[in-house]
């Protein structure tokens, strides 16, 4: 009987370690980017294959024929679990910074990802007046002054996941400590090794 510290790490009689996705979601200027830069970083040095699948970049080069609509929504984020799930198979670390405002498609991309590969789920907790307060992209400002529909926040829904791997606080916190956050949880599972 292996124990669970295996179990969790390697994928077959090969030992190949078996590929991991971290999906952080949360609002419009929670940190989900920046806390994965980091991330992306500390892995990085730490000689594991890593990508980041960002949210922005998505939208640009995988998605950019779809709106903000939630039939549209539902359709990137499927996009994304399939390629995140893809990637992960080879036995990669892939870091996954998308909003995935609905609680629906995030359990559809868990489902999915399981099958190939490890699945933890981040919530970066930036309460709304934070976001609204950080505001880099000036998309709230945008969206309270009515030129923005389907904002998340805004004009349209965040569901903020009842029950998340990990839940992150980034209010008040410089953003090496929130993801050390994500690093030690995944330490501490074994997902990755220390
Ligand atoms: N502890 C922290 N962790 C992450 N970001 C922080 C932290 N403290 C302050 N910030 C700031 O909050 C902002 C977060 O912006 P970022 O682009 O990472 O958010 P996002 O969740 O990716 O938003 P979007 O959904 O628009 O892509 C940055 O300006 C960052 O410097
Ligand atoms: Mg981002």
């Amino acid at each position: 009987v292996r124990d669970v510290r295996e179990r969790r790490t390697s994928s077959s009689a090969t030992g190949k370690r078996r590929g991991l996705v971290v999906w952080l979601t949360g609002l419009p200027a929670a940190g989900k980017t920046t806390v994965a830069k980091g991330l992306l970083d500390d892995l990085d040095a730490r000689g594991l294959v890593v990508e980041l699948l960002d949210g922005d970049e998505l939208r640009r080069r995988l998605s950019p024929e779809l709106g903000f609509s939630p039939a549209e929504r539902e359709r990137h984020i499927a996009r994304t679990a399939w390629l995140a799930g893809r990637l992960a198979r080879t036995g990669a670390v892939v870091l996954v910074a998308v909003i995935a405002p609905y609680a629906e498609g995030r359990r559809h991309a868990r489902e999915e990802i399981e099958q190939y590969a490890e699945f933890v789920e981040v919530h970066v907790a930036t309460p709304l007046h934070v976001c609204v307060e950080r505001d880099p992209k000036g998309l709230y400002r945008r969206a309270f002054a009515g030129e923005l529909t389907d904002f998340t926040g805004v004009s349209a829904p965040y569901e903020r996941p009842a029950n998340p791997d990990l839940s992150v606080e980034t209010t008040g916190r410089a953003p090496s400590e929130s993801s050390a956050d994500v690093l030690l949880y995944l330490e501490r599972t074994g997902l990755v090794p220390r």
